[in-house]
């Protein structure tokens, strides 16, 4: 088998990227690296320290000098824990304050260039399914597999309006949409790794289609498909915890 696959699976935010990730990693015995979620840790710290958001090369340090760790953790619903400096912070970076500023601190391109240069080295070993906005395009551009995931704008909002009233946010159905619609504006139109489906990507529509439907396809797109396409059997391998730099991962 060809373990050093990789599967890049971009698109907007609530088109599925997550689940359908976790899943296809969980299927193949594959590490599952969620990038939004690191963008989501710095946006955080961003908010908790009082960090200047006009000042690109302070968020950039801010970048270097945090820890984030992606703790693979396949009995949870994501699928992943966060770390951010040694704390847990897993839910903390989905609250709807996060969600209104990540893709401010994620259009700096000094702070992409750090999180560019963390993601790919833990994509280094392969064996990986990556989900985000810019892995096909900049931090994987040779993925095996490329996949553009999908949905109707209003089938997003109802996704992530769903997931933030299971969280127990208070948010109305107009603020959410509000706030999925400016995110994929600002996600579109940077001009620094602007979310875009490649060339080279296969279009998947996930509206009105459950998980595992999708997941079959690619699947299917892996093993015929990909450039260097996967064999039938899969041995799953054991995932590991993830540490990102500096500091190494924390042993949990
Ligand atoms: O809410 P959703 O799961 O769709 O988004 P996310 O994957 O958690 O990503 C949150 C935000 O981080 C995005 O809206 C982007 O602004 C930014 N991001 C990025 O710029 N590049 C990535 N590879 C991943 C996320």
């Amino acid at each position: 088998m060809n373990h050093r696959f990789r599967i890049a699976i971009d698109g907007p935010a609530g088109a599925g990227k997550s689940t359908v990730a976790r899943r296809l990693a969980q299927r193949l015995g594959f590490l599952y690296i969620d990038t939004g979620a690191m963008y989501r840790a710095l946006t955080l710290k961003a908010l908790e320290v009082g960090a200047r958001w006009d000042d690109p090369e302070a968020l950039a340090q801010l970048a270097r000098e945090s820890r984030i760790e992606l703790v693979p953790a396949p009995e949870t619903s994501r699928g992943i824990r966060v770390f951010l400096d040694g704390r847990e912070v897993t839910e903390a970076v989905r609250a709807p304050e996060v969600g209104r500023h990540v893709s401010k601190l994620a259009a700096v391109p000094q702070v992409r260039e750090v999180m560019v240069e963390q993601q790919r080295a833990l994509a280094a070993q392969g064996g990986v399914v990556m989900d985000g906005r810019d892995v096909g395009s900049v931090i994987l551009p040779d993925a095996e597999l490329k996949i553009f995931l999908t949905a109707t704008p209003e089938e997003r909002a109802r996704r992530r309006w769903l997931e933030l009233q299971a969280q127990g946010y208070a948010v109305t159905w107009d603020e959410v949409v509000r706030d999925v619609t400016e995110r994929d504006r600002l996600d579109a139109t940077r001009t620094t790794a602007p979310l875009r489906k490649m060339p080279d990507a296969i279009e998947v529509e996930t509206t009105g289609r459950d998980v595992e439907t999708v997941v079959e396809e690619i699947l299917r797109l892996a093993r015929g498909g990909g450039r260097h396409a996967l064999p039938d059997a899969q041995t799953p391998g054991e995932a590991s915890p993830l540490g990102f730099l500096p500091g190494g991962p924390d042993r949990r």
